[in-house]
């Protein structure tokens, strides 16, 4: 009876909560690879072989939240804080354009220093000069108007991830000032602008159960995101959390499969972080379902100061060396990285 579960979660696109909580419990190896094969036979279906790559970009280190979990919030007076210029970021985009990357991805914490203004004048620089690349903008919780402004200065895409469905779980991760009710609006106000827009959360982050992993799937059946990112939670010695303990490799896998089971033609990242946990972590996480990478075109000299966890791996690595090693990683398992844009697939 078991067997059947993943077969009738791709013919629905449906779970309920006790298949779900039978999934990430189940001892059974035929179950999880079963579920795997399922899932990697959805994204072959929708993209091929075919991996999508992402430019990061992480322009700057300085954040006015204090998200427990997160190794630059504000209070960690450890860390040490940088900004790129303008004229760095389009540094990073040219080396990235030269060796095929066709989105850059521009991440950093909520750093008021860039204003609405700063952030429309990069994006419509980058869009000037590549004008065949994505854009994709991850910098936080803005107003209406602000997302509007970056989407007319060019940006196509968003980055969000809601971290938690749940309430009470939300609380556990974030003071009190933050709100799941205010980073759901953002979510569907980015949808509404007309943004490819990801959502998604960390495996194994202290106080998520079976029950608030339900309501990010519910969550996820209802806004119908088209990019979801999701890796395992890695504790940062700086932090609140600094003494709980990491998710897993297998547990974030056979999340990565549910999802592509249930949202099958979401864009979906092998992260950092997976590869962070398993040096072949990004690997098996394609194997699972996945279908995008983003390695780092950061320079060197901030990468290692872009830590939202510890042991973050690729931080000593030139970006052509980073694209050369994730293109020879694919290929190792049958897979091609691609120079495209690599937009959703409806
Ligand atoms: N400031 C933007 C935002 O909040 O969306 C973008 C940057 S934020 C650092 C990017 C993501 O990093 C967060 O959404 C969170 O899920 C992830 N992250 C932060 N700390 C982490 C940790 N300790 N382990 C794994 N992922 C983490
Ligand atoms: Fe960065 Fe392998 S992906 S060095």
């Amino acid at each position: 009876a078991e067997l059947q579960i993943p077969e009738h979660i791709q013919e629905t696109q449906n779970i309920t909560r006790e298949e779900l909580e039978m999934i990430l419990h189940t001892q059974n190896p035929l179950v999880t690879e079963e579920l795997r094969r399922r899932a990697q036979q959805t994204a072959k279906a929708i993209y091929g072989n075919k991996i999508y790559v992402r430019g990061l970009i992480e322009f700057t280190n300085y954040c006015k939240n204090n998200c427990y979990y997160c190794g630059i919030r504000c209070s960690n007076t450890d860390a040490d804080r940088y900004r790129l210029s303008l004229e760095q970021i389009l540094s990073c985009c040219e080396t990235g354009w030269n060796l095929g990357f066709r989105t850059f991805v521009l991440q950093g914490g909520e750093d008021p220093h860039f204003t609405d203004e700063h952030i429309c004048q990069i994006v419509r620089t980058i869009k000037e000069i590549y004008p065949d690349c994505a854009v994709t903008l991850s910098i936080g919780e803005k107003s209406e108007e602000s997302y509007q402004a970056y989407f007319n200065a060019g940006a196509d895409r968003y980055l969000l991830r809601h971290e938690t469905a749940d309430e009470d779980h939300y609380k556990k991760l974030h003071p009190e000032q933050m709100s799941l009710v205010f980073r759901k609006n953002c979510l569907k106000n980015l949808k509404k602008i007309g943004y490819q827009t990801g959502c998604g959360f960390m495996v194994g982050s202290p106080g998520q159960t079976v029950d608030t992993l339900y309501r990010d799937l519910l969550f996820i059946k209802e806004l119908k995101p088209e990019m979801i990112g999701i890796g395992p939670f890695i504790p940062h010695k700086d932090t609140p959390f600094a003494k709980e303990s990491p998710g897993t490799l297998e547990q974030t896998l056979r999340l990565l499969s549910i999802i592509r089971l249930i949202h099958p033609h979401a864009l979906l990242p092998a992260t950092t972080a997976l590869g962070t946990i398993d040096p072949k972590g990004r690997e098996k996480g394609i194997l699972a379902g996945a279908n995008v990478v983003m390695p780092n075109l950061s320079p060197v000299n901030v990468r290692d100061k872009y830590t939202l966890y510890d042991n973050k791996i690729c931080t000593g690595d030139e970006a052509a060396e980073c694209k050369a090693c994730m293109a020879a990683r694919m290929k190792s398992i049958g897979y091609e990285v691609v120079t495209d844009r690599g937009d959703y697939k409806a």
